[in-house]
């Protein structure tokens, strides 16, 4: 089960071979703590690294071996269960990465999913993937910003699946500069992705959500339980150098998720928002990669830089849990908002970050 004391995080094989990597601890990083826990940049990058090489596969590929990492792929997918049973769920940016994880893991707890994404190829992946473990999925692609496609993915949605019930507003990209540079393009381009497409798909499903709850109401005086779930940052909470436009529009994002909190929760649509600290997918990761997102002909570069290095440090410095998320572990905090156990919470911002900026 989830281990998260000390050193566990590491399997023990990994270990003995970090220790060595790291010349034993010998002056380059610092000796172990009395708690037996091993610290230092190095250590955490080398933690970076064991994750990143174990928990990248899918869900249904991750080897046994890892059943000592905390809260791994093997882990969260073994608690598979009801807990969407029936539920019909968009999630936007499900190509990859965080959205990617809460397809699978809404899934396998029994949701019908609506895998959306640019990338048109890696949404249909998604969804296959979904479909070889016995879900159902569906792939509805495109941009998100485009004028059309918030209305062509609620629509598409219910002629697949015949209604809306969770909706995770998760499609995004940084597009980073400092406050005297930032063109008005990348200031653009960030607001509209981040919070202006949110604000416009859930006008879309209003339809399906809002006026749907309206009914049931009017004729039998119950609305089922629908639930909306935008995705922050930390950055929103407490701004971060070089990230003006995503900090703006990811701080809107809250505001945004506790006005629909407050206008449909009469017709019980639950809204939270899920503020992410430093979590493991290509965003966070190094800039020198080189891995791009297409925007308006410009070809964007993702990631930051050192991000190795950037992540191993935050997690040293400022995570508690002294190590970054993986995206099943940011999926998990989506499906317990998601799913009945949250029955009674909206209107909240949950901060999923392994404890930094306490
Ligand atoms: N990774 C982190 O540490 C972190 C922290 C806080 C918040 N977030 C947020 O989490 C969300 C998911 O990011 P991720 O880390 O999984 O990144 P990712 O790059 O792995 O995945 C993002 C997905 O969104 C898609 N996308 C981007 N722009 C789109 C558009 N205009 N239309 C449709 N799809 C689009 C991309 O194609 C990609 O598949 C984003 O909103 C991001 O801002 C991530």
């Amino acid at each position: 089960m989830c281990d998260v004391k000390g050193s566990a995080f590491v399997p023990r094989r990994q270990r003995a071979h970090s220790d060595k990597a790291s010349g034993g601890h010998q002056g380059r990083t610092a000796p172990d703590t009395d708690r037996g826990m091993p610290s230092g940049p190095a250590q955490s990058q080398l933690r970076l690294q064991v994750l990143r090489q174990h928990l990248d596969p899918p869900v249904a590929a991750v080897p046994a071996e890892l059943d000592r990492l905390p809260c791994s792929v093997t882990e969260i997918s073994q608690l598979t269960g009801q807990l969407l049973k029936g539920q019909v769920a968009i999630i936007t940016g499900s190509g990859q990465g965080l959205g990617a994880a809460a397809a699978e893991l809404f899934a396998l707890h029994g949701a019908k999913i609506v895998v959306s994404d640019l990338d048109a190829q890696k949404a249909e992946q998604v969804a296959d993937r979904i479909r070889s473990n016995g879900g159902e999925a569906h792939a509805i692609s495109g941009d998100v910003t485009a004028d059309d496609f918030p209305e062509r993915l609620a629509t598409g949605t219910v002629k697949q699946f015949g209604k809306i019930d969770i909706l995770v507003n998760n499609a995004g990209f940084t597009w980073d500069g400092v406050i005297h540079r930032i063109s008005k393009k990348q200031w653009d381009s960030i607001l509209a992705v981040h919070i202006t497409a949110p604000f416009r798909i859930i006008q879309a499903v209003a339809p399906y959500m809002r006026e749907a709850a309206k009914k049931e109401i009017d004729s039998t005086d119950k609305a089922q339980p629908r639930t909306i779930i935008n995705v922050s940052s930390t950055v929103g909470v407490h701004g971060n150098i070089g990230q003006a436009n995503y900090s703006a529009a990811k701080a809107a994002v809250i505001g945004l998720t506790k006005t629909v909190a407050k206008e449909w929760g009469p017709f019980n649509v639950r809204c939270n928002a899920v503020t992410y600290g430093f979590i493991d997918t290509r965003l966070t990761q190094g800039k020198e990669a080189g891995k791009t997102i297409e925007v308006g002909g410009q070809k964007v570069t993702l990631g930051i830089p050192g991000g190795d290095m950037a992540a191993a440090a935050a997690a040293e410095m400022m995570i508690p849990l002294k190590r970054i998320g993986t995206p099943a572990e940011a999926a998990g905090a989506m499906l317990a908002l998601a799913s009945p156990l949250c029955a009674f919470v909206t209107g909240q911002s949950l901060e999923v970050t392994g404890g930094a900026n306490m």
